[in-house]
């Protein structure tokens, strides 16, 4: 289904997440949050960053009363009971967080974390009224035999079935539109820490592809009204051709988050 989103894009409030992943240690968070705090402010986007699990209370309180959103990494999709080691949403909410990434490849990969899961964290997360920024993404193998699109598509039904099944989701930054409360992110894997990227082309291919998805399952004015970033090797050079794509509305950023000013420069190509 042909998609036009580019008249769409403004409803939209662009949004940039740095995922720390298991990088800065309590100092250098510290002097990240700062330093990011003294940079010039971003009316125009959502921005939000997601320490390490035993750092989002303190990030938090850095952060002060600024609008820097803090998230996790990950949650357990049960609130309490006997799971040792895990973190359940409400947990992570009295600790500030007001969003949480699941489904991300790495845990998908090295953590087993299969679609049924993420259905249910994002079940879990939108019942607690966090939100979710759920991952997908396809190996390079799965592009180049074109089992891509089939895989995308059953890995964005699952995250669908977990914001079906839940009645009344709520965003900590729009209440009044329950779309704006969940953030779906495509993150090709080949692309994660690479250095590489797909071409402007194939990253609008496959978010236009997936707003179409959205629609088929979830309806056209949620389709419309959901956030969908890019993630994979986001720079403060290549970011701006990125975010301008009709369907980008922003990113999810790795190792160019680390830094201020390439997170800052990451942030400000998405204004105007
Ligand atoms: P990089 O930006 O380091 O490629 O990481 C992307 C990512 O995995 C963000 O979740």
């Amino acid at each position: 289904m042909p998609w036009d989103g580019s008249r769409k894009k403004s409803m939209r409030k662009p949004i940039v997440i740095g995922n720390w992943k298991l990088n800065l240690h309590r100092e250098e968070a510290r002097a990240l949050i700062d330093e990011l705090l003294r940079g010039p402010a971003h009316p125009w986007a959502d921005v939000g960053v997601a320490p390490v699990l035993t750092l989002v209370e303190a990030v938090k309180t850095w952060a002060n009363k600024s609008p820097l959103l803090v998230g996790a990494q990950n949650v357990f999709y049960e609130e309490k009971g006997a799971f040792t080691g895990e973190c359940g949403p409400r947990f992570l909410a009295e600790a500030g967080a007001s969003f949480c990434i699941v489904g991300h490849s790495e845990r998908r990969t090295l953590f087993g974390e299969t679609n049924d899961m993420v259905g249910k964290k994002v079940q879990a997360l939108l019942k607690a009224s966090l939100m979710p920024v759920a991952c997908i993404g396809e190996t390079l193998a799965q592009r180049k035999d074109g089992s891509l699109w089939d895989l995308l598509k059953a890995q964005l039904k699952a995250i669908a079935s977990g914001i079906g099944s839940q009645s009344n989701p709520s965003n900590p930054s729009n209440q009044a539109n329950p779309a704006m409360g969940i953030c779906i992110a495509y993150e090709p894997i080949w692309a994660i820490g690479t250095g590489v990227t797909p071409t402007a082309n194939e990253v609008e291919e496959v978010h236009a592809f997936l707003r179409a998805t959205l629609a088929e399952t979830l309806g056209k004015a949620f389709a419309n009204e959901t956030r969908i970033l890019y993630g994979g090797s986001v720079t403060a050079d290549n970011a701006k051709a990125l975010m301008a794509l009709p369907n980008v509305d922003g990113a999810l950023v790795g190792g160019a988050s680390l830094k201020a000013g390439s997170f800052s420069t990451i942030v400000a190509s998405l204004s105007a």
